[in-house]
């Protein structure tokens, strides 16, 4: 069945289900509901190859499938449609494909409004070689938590006369000193022994000043985990020529969107790369954060892996760690074997073939 054919299959599923509000923070049996949002572009054709690898690996949860386009509410202010909002305000849970942004006019990023709309304050981004794909670098293994709803993307930016304009970069003590909990919290819970601080108060000495203070004050009370501070230009000099001494790294929200990338680099592009957004009580969205790939959408071209690990990581969120650890494996030996694999990872092989071949070995493990 193809991509689509095999989507709409669920869609028509799901609306059976629409009435059903079985949600539970208990995920060991119950059935668990996920917001999903496809997205545009080829995001509609990955997101029917993570349902299915998911399908053959028995995942038990059900999609509550949601588009995310531009609304205006009252007031002329941009929203998401009140469906999606309905529909994360009970899941809790979102998976989420590329979502075009339109460049300095019309509405808003989505991607961003999303995160504001439901604070999810942190974005969490791995970075592991993979085994089988060859980058200029090997054994990458670190992670970038950025912060998420302030900093140089607060958005209010003015005019001040003609010709000048200004912009806010907003670093609150209570935004720096969450991001950096969660960054211990993260390090200690997955087994890091490094957080490092990335900034620029030498320049910025009020904003990143406040926001490194809190690190610090922070990392006080986690002496388990080591802490180091590192200008964001020394980071980038010393990342690409040896990556492999970071480990976690904390930083406000810009610094972490462009470094996020550049680490993404290292082990073979956003195509390879997962990301969440965490909020407070559970609340994430999961996401691909490579583009939209409008020329090779619904060609049956697209590459899942960035979606489907970002999928792996909304399971461990979950407490779902056999069939994330199951689908992780089918992934990167799939990866690692070649053999059917998309043309940007070296091989031949369509997304749907690609998608078959994981599924095979998801239920084979
Ligand atoms: C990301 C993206 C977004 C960002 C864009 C799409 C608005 O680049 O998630 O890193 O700038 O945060
Ligand atoms: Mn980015």
């Amino acid at each position: 069945m193809s991509g689509y054919a095999w989507r709409s299959t669920v869609s028509r599923a799901l609306s059976v289900f629409k009435s059903q509000t079985t949600v539970t923070r208990n995920y060991g049996s119950v059935i668990k509901t996920i917001t999903l949002i496809p997205g545009d572009g080829i995001g509609p054709e990955i997101s029917s190859a993570v349902m299915k690898i998911f399908d053959a690996a028995k995942v038990p949860v059900h999609w509550e499938e949601r588009n995310v386009t531009a609304i205006k509410g009252p007031g002329g202010k941009w929203m998401i449609p009140p469906e999606a909002k309905e529909s994360m305000d009970k899941s809790k849970i979102g998976l989420k494909g590329p979502l075009k942004t339109p460049i300095a006019a019309g509405h808003p990023s989505m991607n961003l409004l999303l995160r504001k709309t439901f604070d999810l304050y942190a974005n969490v981004r791995p970075c592991v070689s993979i085994e089988g794909y060859k980058t200029a670098y090997s054994d990458v293994d670190l992670v970038t938590i950025r912060e998420n709803t302030e900093g140089e993307y607060s958005g209010i930016e003015h005019v001040i006369v003609d010709g000048v304009v200004q912009s806010i970069k907003l670093i609150t003590e209570d935004a720096s000193r969450r991001i950096a909990e969660f960054a211990f919290e993260y390090a200690r819970s997955n087994q890091r022994s490094t957080v490092t601080a990335v900034h620029k108060a030498n320049i910025m000495r009020m904003s990143d000043g406040l926001f490194l203070k809190k690190c610090r004050e922070v990392a006080e009370n986690y002496k388990d985990i080591k802490f180091t501070e590192m200008y964001l230009d020394t980071v980038c000099l010393n990342m690409v020529q040896e990556p492999t001494q970071f480990d976690v790294l904390v930083m406000p929200n810009l610094y972490g969107d462009i470094l996020s990338d550049l680490c993404a680099g290292l082990i073979g592009g956003l195509g390879v790369t997962p990301s969440g957004n965490i909020g407070a009580n559970g609340v994430a969205i999961f996401e691909s954060v490579h583009g939209t790939a409008p020329d090779i959408a619904g060609k049956d071209l697209a590459n899942p892996t960035a979606l489907l690990l970002s999928a792996v990581m909304m399971l461990r969120h979950m407490g779902l760690h056999e069939q994330s650890r199951k689908i992780q494996t089918a992934c990167y030996d799939t990866i690692q074997d070649k053999k059917v694999v998309t043309k940007d990872l070296g091989g031949n092989a369509k997304c749907s073939e690609f998608t078959d071949e994981i599924c095979r070995r998801v239920r084979d493990l």
